[in-house]
């Protein structure tokens, strides 16, 4: 079992597994707080060697053991595909290391329970990366409606919607089950909804009732790997296609609050829209996050609200989440660096008792609402999310 450190920041060494469009992003952040990245892992040693080339990071990695044989490596980042995630995480836990690992946490709540229950032995840092939820903004609403900013919460409605998938030509390793799961949208970008309205209503889902369609039936796949969002020419094989391109979730809430959310990875024009509307008994509360700055306020009756990203006018959370001054715009990767500070601090050992990252519980919750879901479609019924006490 590994001893929490006091070291400063600087002196906690990250790894970060995987090298392609997110554990870039990864390493970014990890360098903007000041954490020295001593390596990657990539799918193989040669592709690894180009990516540290070309991030300007120190040599990479021979094999995942050799990083998990690295001394100076106290934090391991898994940005690997899916079905890595169970093993990697548990061999990284295993060997005394804090992870931080992607969504969805794992293939199935029983790779996630095991988790769970690892890291919970282990005493190590665990957390998953719902980045969406450090969003300022977010954050200030997090804290906003559990100071009752909105009355009860009622209605929670809204949708996730890309189009990176929308072609028959479109390919990545998400489409492949073994690869991503069976579950393709609702558990890649319907699981960042899903959390981030739980978390800033405060409310656990407890029951669904999920439409879901593959629209695209067979797609061409190409020769060689595509990373994500990449596109590539060059010859074709025909591949069936069982994951859906689209979800339509009612969702039930424990307070009795009913939500809506409609998933999409084809849908024309929106490379990556989630949005969503919270009522309340008092008040209204909107978010979007291609204008992830401002909160949208609505009242019956006096004038709506339009709040910016302004640190003077959020609450402590949202101030303390806040990397910049007003009108000077934070982003997506803003995101990643606001996680890592509260997970850093967490592993330097000097951040507040109760967490306030999303730990590996929440990947394990995330995955047993998205089974919840693929049983509802199943069986055309609704379906109560089962969580074992
Ligand atoms: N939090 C977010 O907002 C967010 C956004 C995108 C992706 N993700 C998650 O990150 C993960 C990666 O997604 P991506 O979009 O970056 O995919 P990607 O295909 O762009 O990158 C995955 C990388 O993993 C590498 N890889 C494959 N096998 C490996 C192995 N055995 N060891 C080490 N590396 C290996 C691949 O070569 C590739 O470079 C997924 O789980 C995805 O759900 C999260």
């Amino acid at each position: 079992m590994a001893s929490r450190t006091t070291r400063p920041i600087t002196e906690i060494g990250a790894a970060v597994v995987g090298t392609g469009f997110i554990g870039e992003v990864h390493v970014e952040a990890l360098r903007r707080l000041g954490v020295p990245v001593r390596g990657v892992v990539g799918s193989s040693h040669a592709r690894a060697v180009e990516r540290a080339a070309s991030l300007a990071l120190p040599p990479a990695y021979e094999s995942f053991e050799a990083m998990l044989n690295d001394p100076r490596v106290d934090v391991v980042h898994i940005t690997s595909p899916n079905h890595l995630h169970y093993p990697q995480a548990k061999a990284a836990l295993a060997a005394g290391k804090h992870v931080i690992c992607e969504k969805p946490l794992t293939m199935t709540s029983t790779e996630s329970g095991e988790l769970v229950r690892l890291a919970q032995a282990s005493g190590l840092v665990n957390a998953v990366n719902f980045n969406l939820r450090f969003y300022p903004i977010c954050r200030h609403l997090h804290q906003f409606v559990r100071e009752g900013g909105l009355g009860e919460v009622r209605l929670v409605s809204g949708h996730y919607l890309q189009d990176w998938l929308l072609l028959d030509t479109d390919w990545n390793w998400r489409l492949e089950p073994e690869l991503g799961g069976n579950l393709r949208a609702v558990a890649d970008i319907g699981s960042h909804w899903m959390d981030l309205t739980s978390h800033v209503t405060g409310q656990r889902i407890v029951s669904v009732m999920a439409d879901l369609k593959t629209f695209i039936p067979i797609r061409w796949q190409p020769a060689g790997p595509v990373e994500t969002f990449a596109r590539t020419a060059g010859p074709t094989t025909a591949r069936t296609i069982t994951t859906e391109d689209c979800a339509t979730v009612l969702l039930r809430y424990e307070n009795g609050a009913l939500g809506s959310m409609t998933i999409s990875q084809i849908s024309a024009g929106r490379r990556n829209t989630l949005e969503f509307e919270i009522d309340g008994s008092s008040s209204a509360a909107a978010w979007n996050s291609e204008q992830p700055d401002e909160l949208w306020i609505g009242h019956r009756g006096r004038p709506n609200e339009l709040l910016p990203r302004d640190p003077s006018l959020l609450n402590e959370e949202g101030r303390a989440t806040a990397g910049l001054p007003a009108g000077h715009n934070e982003g997506f990767a803003d995101t990643f660096k606001a996680l890592y500070r509260s997970v850093y601090r967490a592993v330097a050992g000097d951040g507040p008792s109760e967490p306030d990252y999303p730990r590996f519980a929440d990947g394990h919750d995330s995955m047993l609402v998205c089974e919840a879901v693929a049983r509802s479609a199943r069986r055309g019924t609704w379906a109560p999310v089962v969580r074992v006490a």
